[in-house]
Protein backbone atom coordinates (compact mmCIF):
# COMPACT_ATOMS: atom_id res chain seq x y z
CA UNK A 1 0.00 0.00 0.00
CA UNK A 2 2.72 2.57 0.71
CA UNK A 3 4.94 1.46 -2.40
CA UNK A 4 1.72 2.16 -4.44
CA UNK A 5 1.56 5.16 -3.01
CA UNK A 6 4.41 6.56 -3.18
CA UNK A 7 5.41 5.57 -6.65
CA UNK A 8 2.06 7.26 -7.68
CA UNK A 9 2.99 10.21 -5.63
CA UNK A 10 6.42 9.88 -7.67
CA UNK A 11 4.57 9.68 -11.20
CA UNK A 12 1.97 12.63 -10.25
CA UNK A 13 5.38 14.96 -10.14
CA UNK A 14 7.24 14.03 -13.09
CA UNK A 15 3.69 14.83 -15.09
CA UNK A 16 3.26 18.03 -13.46
CA UNK A 17 7.25 18.65 -14.32
CA UNK A 18 7.09 17.28 -17.98
CA UNK A 19 3.45 19.23 -18.75
CA UNK A 20 4.89 22.49 -17.06
CA UNK A 21 7.70 22.76 -19.19
CA UNK A 22 4.82 24.45 -21.40
CA UNK A 23 3.32 26.18 -18.80
CA UNK A 24 3.20 29.66 -18.19
CA UNK A 25 2.50 29.15 -14.49
CA UNK A 26 5.80 27.68 -13.78
CA UNK A 27 7.17 29.69 -11.19
CA UNK A 28 8.77 28.20 -8.18
CA UNK A 29 12.22 27.26 -9.52
CA UNK A 30 13.82 30.41 -7.43
CA UNK A 31 17.94 29.91 -7.46
CA UNK A 32 17.20 29.04 -11.68
CA UNK A 33 19.44 31.70 -13.39
CA UNK A 34 16.31 32.40 -15.68
CA UNK A 35 15.19 34.20 -12.32
CA UNK A 36 17.10 37.07 -13.71
CA UNK A 37 15.48 38.22 -17.21
CA UNK A 38 12.21 38.36 -14.81
CA UNK A 39 13.33 40.40 -12.04
CA UNK A 40 14.45 42.79 -14.64
CA UNK A 41 10.99 42.87 -16.14
CA UNK A 42 9.91 43.66 -12.44
CA UNK A 43 12.25 46.80 -12.88
CA UNK A 44 10.81 47.38 -16.19
CA UNK A 45 7.26 47.38 -15.04
CA UNK A 46 5.55 50.47 -13.74
CA UNK A 47 8.32 52.63 -14.19
CA UNK A 48 9.78 51.23 -11.03
CA UNK A 49 13.36 51.67 -12.92
CA UNK A 50 12.70 55.52 -13.12
CA UNK A 51 11.52 55.82 -9.89
CA UNK A 52 14.65 54.24 -8.24
CA UNK A 53 16.99 56.52 -10.76
CA UNK A 54 15.05 59.92 -9.43
CA UNK A 55 15.62 58.56 -5.72
CA UNK A 56 19.23 58.22 -6.25
CA UNK A 57 19.95 61.71 -7.88
CA UNK A 58 17.80 63.59 -5.53
CA UNK A 59 19.36 61.75 -2.66
CA UNK A 60 23.38 62.50 -4.10
CA UNK A 61 21.97 66.36 -5.39
CA UNK A 62 20.89 67.00 -1.57
CA UNK A 63 24.73 65.30 -0.22
CA UNK A 64 26.74 67.33 -2.61
CA UNK A 65 25.10 70.63 -1.92
CA UNK A 66 24.57 70.16 1.92
CA UNK A 67 28.36 70.93 2.48
CA UNK A 68 28.23 74.20 -0.17
CA UNK A 69 25.37 75.14 1.44
CA UNK A 70 26.37 75.22 4.85
CA UNK A 71 29.54 77.20 3.81
CA UNK A 72 27.51 79.56 2.28
CA UNK A 73 25.37 80.25 5.13
CA UNK A 74 26.00 82.96 7.10
CA UNK A 75 29.63 83.66 9.11
CA UNK A 76 31.01 81.79 12.62
CA UNK A 77 31.34 84.69 14.25
CA UNK A 78 32.75 85.37 17.73
CA UNK A 79 29.43 87.18 18.60
CA UNK A 80 28.66 86.24 22.52
CA UNK A 81 30.79 89.32 23.26
CA UNK A 82 28.73 92.20 22.63
CA UNK A 83 30.46 95.77 20.83
CA UNK A 84 28.87 97.84 22.30
CA UNK A 85 29.49 101.82 20.66
CA UNK A 86 30.86 104.90 22.16
CA UNK A 87 28.57 106.81 24.60
CA UNK A 88 28.67 109.69 26.36
CA UNK A 89 30.70 108.47 28.85
CA UNK A 90 33.64 105.89 27.11
CA UNK A 91 33.28 102.90 25.34
CA UNK A 92 32.56 100.18 27.23
CA UNK A 93 35.18 97.90 25.43
CA UNK A 94 36.43 97.86 21.52
CA UNK A 95 36.47 94.87 19.50
CA UNK A 96 39.19 94.80 17.39
CA UNK A 97 38.01 92.78 13.71
CA UNK A 98 40.45 91.72 11.61
CA UNK A 99 39.77 90.37 7.99
CA UNK A 100 39.15 86.77 7.85
CA UNK A 101 41.89 84.30 6.03
CA UNK A 102 42.15 80.62 4.93
CA UNK A 103 39.22 78.21 4.47
CA UNK A 104 38.06 76.18 7.98
CA UNK A 105 38.99 72.78 8.36
CA UNK A 106 35.96 71.26 9.50
CA UNK A 107 34.80 68.40 11.26
CA UNK A 108 31.90 65.69 9.58
CA UNK A 109 28.65 67.95 10.27
CA UNK A 110 25.90 66.22 12.21
CA UNK A 111 22.66 67.11 11.18
CA UNK A 112 21.41 69.84 8.78
CA UNK A 113 21.56 72.68 10.98
CA UNK A 114 24.18 75.41 11.79
CA UNK A 115 27.54 73.20 12.69
CA UNK A 116 27.78 72.57 16.26
CA UNK A 117 31.39 74.13 17.16
CA UNK A 118 33.87 73.02 19.85
CA UNK A 119 34.78 75.85 21.84
CA UNK A 120 37.81 76.57 24.01
CA UNK A 121 37.07 79.14 26.98
CA UNK A 122 40.61 79.80 28.91
CA UNK A 123 39.62 81.14 32.34
CA UNK A 124 35.97 79.80 31.90
CA UNK A 125 35.29 78.97 35.69
CA UNK A 126 35.80 83.09 36.23
CA UNK A 127 33.34 85.65 36.57
CA UNK A 128 33.05 86.98 32.43
CA UNK A 129 34.40 83.44 31.25
CA UNK A 130 31.56 81.28 33.25
CA UNK A 131 28.77 83.83 31.39
CA UNK A 132 30.24 83.28 28.46
CA UNK A 133 30.15 79.69 28.91
CA UNK A 134 26.63 79.79 29.74
CA UNK A 135 25.82 81.71 26.40
CA UNK A 136 27.71 79.53 24.45
CA UNK A 137 26.36 76.30 25.90
CA UNK A 138 22.65 78.15 25.32
CA UNK A 139 23.41 78.15 21.48
CA UNK A 140 24.25 74.87 21.09
CA UNK A 141 28.10 74.60 20.91
CA UNK A 142 30.26 72.25 22.36
CA UNK A 143 32.35 74.03 25.23
CA UNK A 144 35.76 72.95 27.21
CA UNK A 145 36.88 75.67 29.78
CA UNK A 146 40.25 75.50 30.62
CA UNK A 147 40.94 77.16 34.08
CA UNK A 148 43.72 77.11 37.15
CA UNK A 149 41.26 78.50 39.26
CA UNK A 150 43.25 81.07 40.53
CA UNK A 151 40.31 83.20 40.83
CA UNK A 152 37.96 81.13 39.15
CA UNK A 153 35.27 78.67 40.84
CA UNK A 154 33.89 75.44 39.81
CA UNK A 155 30.64 76.82 41.45
CA UNK A 156 30.61 79.18 38.82
CA UNK A 157 30.26 76.22 36.61
CA UNK A 158 28.46 73.35 37.95
CA UNK A 159 25.36 73.79 36.35
CA UNK A 160 26.88 72.35 33.36
CA UNK A 161 28.93 69.04 34.85
CA UNK A 162 25.78 66.63 33.44
CA UNK A 163 25.97 68.12 29.98
CA UNK A 164 27.81 66.11 27.76
CA UNK A 165 28.89 69.20 25.24
CA UNK A 166 30.70 70.70 28.70
CA UNK A 167 33.94 69.67 29.59
CA UNK A 168 36.03 71.02 32.25
CA UNK A 169 39.82 71.01 32.38
CA UNK A 170 41.88 71.79 35.32
CA UNK A 171 45.51 73.25 33.80
CA UNK A 172 47.55 76.48 33.55
CA UNK A 173 47.84 77.94 30.37
CA UNK A 174 51.43 79.38 30.87
CA UNK A 175 51.91 75.45 29.83
CA UNK A 176 50.77 73.86 26.60
CA UNK A 177 48.02 71.94 25.15
CA UNK A 178 46.65 70.55 22.21
CA UNK A 179 43.17 70.17 21.36
CA UNK A 180 40.93 69.94 18.51
CA UNK A 181 38.81 72.91 18.64
CA UNK A 182 37.12 75.64 16.05
CA UNK A 183 37.57 78.90 18.18
CA UNK A 184 39.57 79.92 21.23
CA UNK A 185 38.52 82.12 23.92
CA UNK A 186 41.22 83.62 25.64
CA UNK A 187 40.36 85.07 29.01
CA UNK A 188 43.02 83.40 31.46
CA UNK A 189 44.18 85.98 33.49
CA UNK A 190 43.42 87.30 36.89
CA UNK A 191 41.61 90.66 36.15
CA UNK A 192 41.35 92.44 39.62
CA UNK A 193 44.38 94.71 40.69
CA UNK A 194 44.34 92.32 44.22
CA UNK A 195 44.73 89.16 42.14
CA UNK A 196 47.27 90.40 39.37
CA UNK A 197 49.88 92.26 41.66
CA UNK A 198 49.42 88.79 44.18
CA UNK A 199 51.92 87.09 41.64
CA UNK A 200 53.18 89.94 39.44
CA UNK A 201 55.90 87.45 37.46
CA UNK A 202 52.73 84.77 37.18
CA UNK A 203 50.51 87.59 35.90
CA UNK A 204 53.05 88.28 33.26
CA UNK A 205 53.73 84.82 32.48
CA UNK A 206 49.74 84.11 32.30
CA UNK A 207 49.53 87.23 29.38
CA UNK A 208 52.41 86.19 27.64
CA UNK A 209 53.55 82.74 27.42
CA UNK A 210 49.32 81.75 28.06
CA UNK A 211 48.39 84.01 25.11
CA UNK A 212 51.55 82.40 22.85
CA UNK A 213 50.39 78.55 23.82
CA UNK A 214 46.72 79.36 22.82
CA UNK A 215 47.56 81.68 19.57
CA UNK A 216 49.86 78.21 18.88
CA UNK A 217 47.06 76.22 19.36
CA UNK A 218 44.72 78.51 16.91
CA UNK A 219 47.26 78.32 14.21
CA UNK A 220 48.02 74.49 14.23
CA UNK A 221 44.43 73.76 14.12
CA UNK A 222 43.10 76.59 12.10
CA UNK A 223 41.06 77.93 14.84
CA UNK A 224 39.75 81.53 15.41
CA UNK A 225 41.09 83.12 18.53
CA UNK A 226 39.94 86.42 20.42
CA UNK A 227 41.67 88.00 22.95
CA UNK A 228 40.30 89.82 25.95
CA UNK A 229 41.91 92.50 26.74
CA UNK A 230 41.64 95.63 28.94
CA UNK A 231 41.08 99.38 29.25
CA UNK A 232 43.91 99.19 31.16
CA UNK A 233 46.69 99.19 28.05
CA UNK A 234 45.72 102.38 27.61
CA UNK A 235 47.24 103.26 31.13
CA UNK A 236 46.96 106.40 32.67
CA UNK A 237 45.50 107.78 29.54
CA UNK A 238 45.74 111.23 28.28
CA UNK A 239 42.65 111.57 25.99
CA UNK A 240 39.01 110.89 27.36
CA UNK A 241 37.50 108.80 25.62
CA UNK A 242 39.70 106.87 24.35
CA UNK A 243 39.45 105.50 20.81
CA UNK A 244 40.76 102.34 19.42
CA UNK A 245 43.22 104.56 17.94
CA UNK A 246 44.78 106.00 20.66
CA UNK A 247 48.24 104.09 21.81
CA UNK A 248 48.01 105.05 25.66
CA UNK A 249 50.46 106.79 28.36
CA UNK A 250 51.75 103.73 29.84
CA UNK A 251 53.91 103.14 32.88
CA UNK A 252 56.64 100.08 31.75
CA UNK A 253 57.79 99.76 35.28
CA UNK A 254 54.83 100.45 37.92
CA UNK A 255 53.20 97.78 40.18
CA UNK A 256 50.45 97.72 37.60
CA UNK A 257 52.40 96.80 34.79
CA UNK A 258 52.29 93.03 34.92
CA UNK A 259 49.27 93.34 33.50
CA UNK A 260 48.95 96.66 31.59
CA UNK A 261 52.14 95.46 29.90
CA UNK A 262 50.87 92.19 29.73
CA UNK A 263 48.08 92.61 28.10
CA UNK A 264 49.56 95.18 25.58
CA UNK A 265 52.11 91.86 25.02
CA UNK A 266 49.03 89.91 24.53
CA UNK A 267 47.32 92.22 22.15
CA UNK A 268 50.85 92.64 19.78
CA UNK A 269 51.55 88.67 19.83
CA UNK A 270 47.97 88.19 18.67
CA UNK A 271 48.30 91.02 15.87
CA UNK A 272 51.64 89.29 15.07
CA UNK A 273 50.11 85.65 14.27
CA UNK A 274 47.13 87.60 12.56
CA UNK A 275 49.47 89.13 10.27
CA UNK A 276 52.88 86.60 10.20
CA UNK A 277 50.22 83.02 10.49
CA UNK A 278 46.72 84.29 8.74
CA UNK A 279 45.15 83.16 12.48
CA UNK A 280 41.91 84.71 12.31
CA UNK A 281 41.45 87.22 15.41
CA UNK A 282 39.44 89.51 17.40
CA UNK A 283 40.83 92.14 20.70
CA UNK A 284 37.91 93.17 22.66
CA UNK A 285 39.11 95.39 24.80
CA UNK A 286 36.78 95.24 27.98
CA UNK A 287 36.32 98.27 30.43
CA UNK A 288 34.70 97.76 33.81
CA UNK A 289 32.75 94.81 33.94
CA UNK A 290 29.71 94.29 36.93
CA UNK A 291 27.42 91.44 38.15
CA UNK A 292 26.56 88.20 39.52
CA UNK A 293 29.56 85.56 40.46
CA UNK A 294 32.23 88.23 40.23
CA UNK A 295 34.36 87.87 43.84
CA UNK A 296 33.24 90.15 46.38
CA UNK A 297 36.81 91.28 47.67
CA UNK A 298 38.88 91.48 44.89
CA UNK A 299 38.95 95.74 45.31
CA UNK A 300 37.36 96.61 41.87
CA UNK A 301 35.29 99.74 42.63
CA UNK A 302 31.35 98.06 42.11
CA UNK A 303 32.44 94.94 44.47
CA UNK A 304 33.79 97.26 46.93
CA UNK A 305 30.91 99.43 47.16
CA UNK A 306 28.20 96.72 47.16
CA UNK A 307 30.55 94.71 49.83
CA UNK A 308 30.51 98.06 51.55
CA UNK A 309 26.82 98.09 51.54
CA UNK A 310 26.13 94.57 52.24
CA UNK A 311 28.12 95.22 55.75
CA UNK A 312 26.63 98.52 56.52
CA UNK A 313 30.02 99.67 55.93
CA UNK A 314 30.49 103.39 54.58
CA UNK A 315 31.69 103.80 50.96
CA UNK A 316 35.02 104.81 49.60
CA UNK A 317 35.43 106.53 47.41
CA UNK A 318 39.28 107.29 46.38
CA UNK A 319 41.26 110.36 45.14
CA UNK A 320 39.18 113.68 44.98
CA UNK A 321 36.06 111.49 43.71
CA UNK A 322 36.23 113.41 40.16
CA UNK A 323 37.45 110.71 38.74
CA UNK A 324 35.44 109.04 36.21
CA UNK A 325 34.96 105.20 34.62
CA UNK A 326 32.78 103.41 32.48
CA UNK A 327 30.91 100.66 33.68
CA UNK A 328 28.79 97.65 32.24
CA UNK A 329 26.68 95.06 33.43
CA UNK A 330 28.11 91.56 32.57
CA UNK A 331 25.04 90.89 30.29
CA UNK A 332 25.64 93.88 27.78
CA UNK A 333 29.52 92.83 27.41
CA UNK A 334 28.35 88.94 27.13
CA UNK A 335 25.07 88.66 24.85
N1 LIG B 1 35.87 92.01 34.58
C1 LIG B 1 36.34 93.14 34.08
O1 LIG B 1 35.88 94.23 34.41
C2 LIG B 1 37.45 93.11 33.06
C3 LIG B 1 37.94 94.31 32.58
C4 LIG B 1 38.94 94.27 31.63
C5 LIG B 1 39.44 93.07 31.17
N2 LIG B 1 38.95 91.92 31.68
C6 LIG B 1 39.55 90.67 31.18
O2 LIG B 1 38.57 89.65 31.06
C7 LIG B 1 39.10 88.40 31.43
C8 LIG B 1 38.25 87.76 32.51
O3 LIG B 1 38.17 88.62 33.61
P1 LIG B 1 37.29 88.28 34.87
O4 LIG B 1 36.78 89.54 35.41
O5 LIG B 1 36.33 87.20 34.57
O6 LIG B 1 38.42 87.73 35.85
P2 LIG B 1 38.43 86.46 36.80
O7 LIG B 1 39.61 86.59 37.68
O8 LIG B 1 37.10 86.27 37.43
O9 LIG B 1 38.65 85.27 35.77
C9 LIG B 1 39.92 84.92 35.29
C10 LIG B 1 39.96 83.39 35.17
O10 LIG B 1 41.21 83.01 34.64
C11 LIG B 1 41.73 81.93 35.42
N3 LIG B 1 43.19 81.94 35.31
C12 LIG B 1 44.04 82.89 35.74
N4 LIG B 1 45.30 82.57 35.44
C13 LIG B 1 45.24 81.39 34.77
C14 LIG B 1 46.21 80.53 34.20
N5 LIG B 1 47.53 80.82 34.25
N6 LIG B 1 45.80 79.38 33.61
C15 LIG B 1 44.49 79.06 33.55
N7 LIG B 1 43.54 79.84 34.08
C16 LIG B 1 43.90 81.00 34.69
C17 LIG B 1 41.22 82.19 36.81
O11 LIG B 1 41.24 81.06 37.64
C18 LIG B 1 39.83 82.70 36.50
O12 LIG B 1 38.92 81.62 36.40
C19 LIG B 1 40.54 88.65 31.86
O13 LIG B 1 41.39 88.38 30.77
C20 LIG B 1 40.57 90.13 32.16
O14 LIG B 1 41.83 90.69 31.95
C21 LIG B 1 37.98 91.91 32.62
Amino acid sequence: MKLHKQSSMTQRRDEETLSGQNSPYLSKTPKHPRSLPRSINYLFKEQRLLFILVGILIGSTFFILQPILSRLGPPQELHPFHALTANQQRQSFQFHRTSSFGAKTGRVPVGIGRRRLRIVVTGGAGFVGSHLVDKLIDRGDEVIVIDNFFTGRKDNLVHHFRNPRFELIRHDVVEPILLEVDQIYHLACPASPVHYKYNPVKTIKTNVMGTLNMLGLAKRVGAKFLLTSTSEVYGDPLEHPQKETYWGNVNPIGERSCYDEGKRTAETLTMDYHRGAGVEVRIARIFNTYGPRMCLDDGRVVSNFVAQAIRRQPMTVYGDGKQTRSFQYVSDLVH
